[in-house]
């Protein structure tokens, strides 16, 4: 067996409070390079405020982020985005009046690019992400699965080593779903680790490499997509709810 190499993300007792209401407890976890890792729960089990606490949104109550060997703990989320930590949000909130890919271009310029040469990117990306044909249409008027993508190009544009995606197959037909995982699972190609909540089982077997679970703020389970889908704690704590929801 090789020796593991040290992981592009580490959490360590991480957790985070919000008065009474223990959104994540505990928990330990890794990414390693050009992995990508699936993250699944309930409602409310605490996954989106995983990633707000690995991007910098969020100060945790207690625990560690360690990203390329660095504690970024106190490090402020803009600060992280340059250091190479892109995500997107579970609700798309484009420049509703600009265009697709103007809000692309100002992803990128936010990290220190100048106008033209960001321009010039986000054709490029809007190319990657399968937004050409749509790249001067107003956001304001995007659908469904065009706004996931302009996420996902957005996210792109700090050009990330690690990106945080949140439910970008939510709400998206089988067709759709399908075209998107194509886009992520290149991802690793151009280097990136991938870190993905999703709801959606079956895009959780095809795209994932690793599969966390986490479960009223605890990681309660950790395998393969194949393992933690079958573990039983899983199905009773989330399979469960979803087929009787
Ligand atoms: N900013 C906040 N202030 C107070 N409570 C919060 C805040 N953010 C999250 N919470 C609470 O923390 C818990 C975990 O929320 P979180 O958004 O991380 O869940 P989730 O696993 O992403 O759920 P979903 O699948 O519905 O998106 C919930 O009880 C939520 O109400
Ligand atoms: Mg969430």
């Amino acid at each position: 067996m090789v020796a593991a190499s040290s992981p592009v993300l580490a959490t360590n007792g991480l957790t985070k409070h919000f008065r009474s209401v223990r959104a994540l407890e505990d928990v330990s976890m890794r990414a390693d390079d050009r992995e990508i890792v699936g993250i699944i729960g309930p409602n409310g089990a605490g996954k989106t405020t995983l990633f707000n606490l690995i991007a910098g949104a969020f100060r945790p109550t207690s625990g560690t982020v360690t990203f390329g060997g660095k504690d970024i703990g106190r490090m402020p989320a803009y600060q992280r985005c340059r250091h190479g930590i892109g995500r997107t949000f579970q609700l798309i909130q484009p420049f509703g009046s600009m265009t697709v890919v103007e809000n692309i271009a100002v992803a990128i310029s936010a990290t220190g690019v100048g106008l033209g040469a960001a321009r010039e990117r986000a054709a490029e990306l809007a190319h990657r992400t399968g937004l050409g044909p749509i790249a001067e249409k107003v956001a304001g008027e995007v659908n469904a699965v065009e706004g996931k993508r302009l996420e996902l190009a957005r996210a792109l544009g700090s050009s990330p080593t690690l990106i945080l995606l949140d439910e970008i197959f939510s709400g998206l037909n089988a067709e759709e779903v399908t075209d998107l995982i194509a886009i992520v699972r290149k991802l690793p190609d151009d280097g990136l680790t991938v870190l993905l909540i999703e709801h959606n089982v079956g895009a959780i077997r095809r795209v994932t490499d690793r599969v966390l679970a986490i479960d009223a703020g605890r990681l309660v389970s950790e395998g393969t997509p194949e393992q933690v889908l079958s573990d039983p704690i899983v199905m009773e704590s989330y399979l469960g709810q979803r087929a009787s929801a």
